[in-house]
């Protein structure tokens, strides 16, 4: 097992009528800005319900933001923030709209320049809002971790950036919220969590037994969930499953102790987002077989285990369990209903993989748990996405 810090200090509060105790988890005496997006929370309910809560307290709202959320908004809502004397920020949706107000949080306070800086790489958040969050979308990890990810319409960028200062300070996960989602999203959210697991699983082969059998757990809930959720869209059992297990793919246990991880998929996906607007997780159920195929004799010990204990395959050699288990993956995302081949959106794989490639190379990236996939490599992976 490798050395690890683990500190999470985000307060879960869990289930139905949750979003009620929103008035004892924001200290009485700041002024709120509430952040969300295009408009589902006023649709579904949640927006009245937070309201409610927040009755008699000093509430300002910043509307608006999108998927995939634009850095270009999130300065306008840092602005309205400063100019509000805003002092907490509640963030009411989606993996985007959380993401967001953890920029808007940072920029707020940024005394340094232009915030974007931070996305680049070059310098450090020293401070940042208090946030919480009421989530309505299982997928991101976004409620229980430190990232974000933000787009630039000027340069056409797709960046994360994570620090301590961005943690919330609680996220209330309500699994009713979730009734309203589309289909489409539900189905996002099965493949991001999963694309989740897997990247801190495909670590560069060392022994965490534990953690491994966490990560297996959390695969497992996901493929016995996912018919049911599209079977019995209103069982609130299975959306209450669906929403721990996205929060627990990524606020950090599962990654305890394991060896470097991959996250190449999403390093490719979210240029794919970048590139050509497919969903975030659209891009992963594309881009994850192809990143397994390619790296597959390094994988082979831990793709054979995932395919013993998640894909229950017993016969065979290592080999031929890691393909396996890479079938069944794939054909796990198209069960749930979500493409696993680039042709699917249209797209040229050869032009696809050498744009791509260019963008990651521009930014000096080297991706996989061995930090060795460039420029030809990362064509290849996207040649085989096809
Ligand atoms: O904007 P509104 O009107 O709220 O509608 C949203 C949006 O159109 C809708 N929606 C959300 N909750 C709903 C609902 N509609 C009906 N009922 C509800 N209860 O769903 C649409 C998509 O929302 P979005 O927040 O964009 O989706 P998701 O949660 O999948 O977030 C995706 C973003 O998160 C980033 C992705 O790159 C992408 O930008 N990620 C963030 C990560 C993190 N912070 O750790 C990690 C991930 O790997 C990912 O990169
Ligand atoms: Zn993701």
């Amino acid at each position: 097992m490798t050395n690890f810090t683990y500190f999470n200090p985000v307060k879960i509060v869990f289930g139905k009528g949750m979003i009620a105790e929103l008035k004892d988890l924001i200290p009485a005496d700041v002024k709120v800005m509430v952040t969300y997006g295009g408009g589902s929370i006023k649709k579904n309910g949640v927006y009245d319900q937070v309201r409610r809560a927040l009755s008699g307290r000093a509430v300002t709202e910043f509307g608006g933001i999108e998927p995939n959320p634009r850095y270009e908004t999130c300065m306008k809502a840092a602005a309205q923030a400063k100019a509000d004397g805003v002092g907490f920020l509640l963030a009411v949706g989606g993996g985007s709209v959380l993401d967001a107000t953890k920029f808007i949080a940072v920029a707020a306070l940024y005394g340094k320049g232009d915030p974007w800086a931070i996305m680049e790489g070059g310098q450090p958040v020293e401070a940042a809002l208090p946030l919480g969050s009421v989530l309505t979308l299982p997928a991101t990890g976004s409620e229980m971790n430190t990232f974000a990810v933000i787009s630039r319409d000027s340069t056409g960028e797709k960046l994360a950036f994570g620090s301590p200062h961005c943690y919330p300070q609680f996220s209330i996960l309500d699994p009713e919220t979730t009734f309203s989602l589309p289909m489409r999203q539900v189905e996002n959210g099965i493949v991001d969590t999963f694309a989740h697991v897997m990247e801190q699983y495909m670590s560069a082969i060392g022994s965490a037994p534990l953690t491994e059998r966490m990560a297996e757990a959390v695969l497992k809930t996901l493929v016995e969930e996912a018919p049911k959720v599209k079977a019995q869209p209103e069982d609130y059992d299975v959306r209450a499953s669906l929403m721990w297990c996205a929060t627990v793919g990524l606020n950090g246990s599962l990654g305890c102790g394991v060896a470097a991880q991959d996250w190449a998929t999403h390093m490719i996906g979210h240029e794919l987002t970048a590139l050509y607007g497919i969903d975030h997780a659209r891009t992963l159920a594309v881009i994850m077989p192809a990143v397994h195929r390619h790296e597959l004799t390094r994988k082979q010990p831990r793709l054979a285990q995932c395919a013993s204990r998640v894909w229950h395959i017993v016969k065979g050699g290592d080999a031929e369990k890691a393909a396996k288990a890479i079938e069944k993956t794939e054909a796990f995302f198209k069960s749930v209903g979500v493409p696993t081949h680039l042709s699917e959106y249209g797209i040229d794989v050869v032009e696809a993989g050498a744009k791509v490639a260019d963008r990651l190379t521009k930014r000096g990236l080297k991706l996989g748990e061995y930090g060795d996939l460039g420029a030809k490599e990362v064509r290849e992976i996207v040649a085989l996405a096809k």
